[in-house]
């Protein structure tokens, strides 16, 4: 979501406050906008549309000032539309306080009213305006920018990530954070704060993460950390563990097509060390302190949102067909909310690729508050719920930069599979029996590269349906949740209605959608459940749906029933998911292109979702 950067230092500020907000475009955002202090005076500019847009303004004008204090913002609209007025900085009265924020201040039209009684006269409708009035009103007395704020924030309800700065000490950064991530970057002679690591990499390694209810004071010798009650506080500086290349596209045309083809290497990152391929184990020290919790589990309960929900239902048939553990999949959204009944005999996993959604961190307070377990299944490294969990296994998927997952995905994927068979070992799996297990995981890899050798058909399928308004994905078992992804991954970048389904619940209802013009892609992998599937595949024949199968290599039966086969090798039916899903991230990817879409920063999405 919203993105955050700011700079105090000897360089030149706004290039690297562009640079930085370009490096946050991912997040998703509809405005920008920039802060910069000159000679005793804040400089505001901001602008509806890319930061492009808003470099383009500032050239047409002239105007590229010299400053060495400065900060930018990239907002994703949440109150008011997202106009050139809504979009931050947002200034005090006088213009000599500015803030940048994201998140939901709840209590802003309470606050509202009294500053307007006092007089404040507001220019735009967001609750973030009210912050710099609030701070304009205790500063007056205060005459302390750090107190200032923090004083204001008693005040404020909601969440935040806020960054402010005033001509008044044009020698500082204020920052601060509730429930909105927030980072400080420590350079040679110089501070940073930013949203997230992406914006700042470029310049320095050292950062320091802020917690919940923590006040900065950021200035080019270092900075000062107090809660916003004035306890001060010592934070410990730690290294950031992507490098540069990771977050640039590396010759692709699109982040996402990077992350589709970085694939085979992920899913081996997310098993080094780990997998104990001809001992038929598996290792993960983030989890052996709860091991006993995790074995003497009544029942496993695991938590995300989106794609990251996805992936907990195919870790769902893994745990409880593999290792026999009793599991739950919820959306977190609806857990938070639902008094859900949680013991401490109940180990709850938080699948999240961000750690940030502010809907799973929710979750995850809710269930430890009622005495669960709880262990992230976390990309992001020192993100909100990987700091949160009591345990947890990092994906190691690297940082994801398009705003539709899918290294991330099949990463969870890896470390569920993992997570899955350490238990069935310690729960009495026999070593040749779990041998069988490692070493087709161990092939995985392997076999998403083989994918990539021939994505021709699926590029021409493309081309052929790009036209097309809807479209059905059935799977069953464990592909089931492989449907779901596939129809969310093309509804999201390609902006076409897309509805995934049990295969068997299609007669329930979809079946009155199927006509000649339906494209209908079934995930019908040489399992268990194949013939099932097949019958499934037939009730949409006899309809004239249009069949699209992804099939396994040597799946010669499917020929007379598909209208077009998409070839993907063959694994351990629950281990199949982590491939099938291939073909339909890059069948999502190349429609998105045929019919122009932004692939990267499709319309309305945000990569973090901070708000809930
Ligand atoms: C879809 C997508 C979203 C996220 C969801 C959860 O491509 O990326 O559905 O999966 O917003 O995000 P994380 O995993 O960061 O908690």
């Amino acid at each position: 979501m919203c993105g955050i950067v700011g700079y105090i230092g000897p360089k030149d500020t706004l290039p690297i406050l562009i640079e930085g907000l370009k490096r946050l475009e991912y997040r998703g955002y509809d405005s920008a906008g920039i802060a910069l202090s000159i000679n005793g005076e804040i400089l505001v500019r901001k602008k509806a549309g890319k930061v492009a847009d808003l470099v383009a303004d500032l050239k047409k004008s002239n105007e590229l000032p010299h400053a060495h204090l400065g900060m930018g913002h990239t907002r994703w609209a949440t109150h008011g539309e997202p106009n050139d007025i809504n979009a931050h900085p947002h200034v005090d009265c006088q213009g000599e306080i500015a803030v940048i924020h994201n998140g939901i201040i709840e209590n802003y039209l309470a606050i509202k009213t009294r500053l307007k009684q006092r007089g404040h006269v507001f220019q735009s409708e967001t609750d973030t305006e009210i912050l710099a009035h609030l701070i304009e009103e205790i500063y007056k007395t205060k005459k302390d920018l750090f107190a200032a704020v923090r004083l204001a924030l008693r005040e404020v309800r909601g969440t935040y990530g806020l960054v402010v700065l005033s001509s008044h000490e044009p020698d500082k950064l204020i920052a601060a954070r509730m429930g909105s991530p927030l980072i400080l970057g420590l350079g040679d002679g110089e501070g940073f704060v930013a949203a997230d690591a992406a914006a700042i990499i470029a310049h320095t390694r050292q950062v320091v993460y802020l917690n919940d209810g923590e006040v900065a004071e950021v200035t080019a010798r270092g900075f000062e950390t107090k809660t916003i009650y004035d306890v001060s506080i010592d934070k410990a500086i730690e290294e950031i563990t992507f490098d540069l290349s990771q977050i640039e596209r590396g010759g692709y045309e699109h982040f996402m097509m990077k992350e589709i083809h970085e694939q085979p290497e992920t899913i081996r990152n997310a098993m080094r060390g780990r997998l104990l391929v001809e001992e038929g184990n598996v290792r993960l020290g983030g989890l052996d302190h709860v091991r006993d919790k995790l074995l003497g589990a009544r029942r496993v309960i695991i938590i995300g949102c989106g794609t990251s929900w996805h992936a907990g239902l195919v870790g769902e048939y893994m745990l409880e067909h593999i290792a026999k553990v009793p599991t739950e999949v919820e959306y977190a959204s609806e857990f938070r909310y639902r008094s859900p009944v949680i013991t401490n005999n109940d180990v709850v996993f938080l699948i999240s690729q961000s750690g940030e959604t502010a809907d799973t961190l929710a979750a995850l307070r809710e269930a430890k508050a009622k005495g669960a377990t709880v262990l992230g299944i976390v990309n992001v490294v020192g993100s909100s719920i990987a700091r949160e969990s009591q345990g947890g296994v990092y994906v190691h998927a690297g940082p994801e930069i398009g705003v539709a997952s899918t290294k991330a995905f099949t990463s969870q994927l890896t470390t569920l599979a993992l997570i899955t068979l350490m238990i069935a070992r310690e729960k009495g799996m026999k070593k040749e029996e779990a041998v069988v297990l490692t070493r087709e995981l161990d092939a995985i890899p392997g076999k998403v590269s083989q994918i990539f050798t021939n994505v021709e058909p699926i590029r021409a399928l493309a081309r052929e349906f790009r036209d097309s308004k809807n479209f059905l994905f059935l799977g069953r078992g464990a592909n089931f949740p492989v449907a779901l992804e596939g129809a969310l991954k093309l509804k999201e970048i390609s902006y076409i209605h897309a509805e995934g389904y049990p295969a068997a619940e299609m007669k329930h209802g979809p079946i009155a959608l199927i006509d000649e013009k339906m494209p209908v892609v079934f995930v019908v992998p040489k399992d268990s459940i194949y013939e099932k599937v097949i019958s499934n595949i037939q009730e949409v024949r006899a309809r004239k749906g249009r069949i699209i199968a992804i099939a396994n290599e040597d799946d010669h039966e499917i020929n007379s029933m598909a209208d077009y086969v998409i070839r993907v090798p063959r694994t351990y039916g629950f281990f199949g998911p982590i491939l099938n899903v291939i073909p339909l991230q890059l069948l999502a990817y190349y429609m998105a292109v045929e019919r122009g879409c932004n692939v990267d920063q499709p319309r309305n999405l945000a990569k973090s979702v901070t708000v809930e």
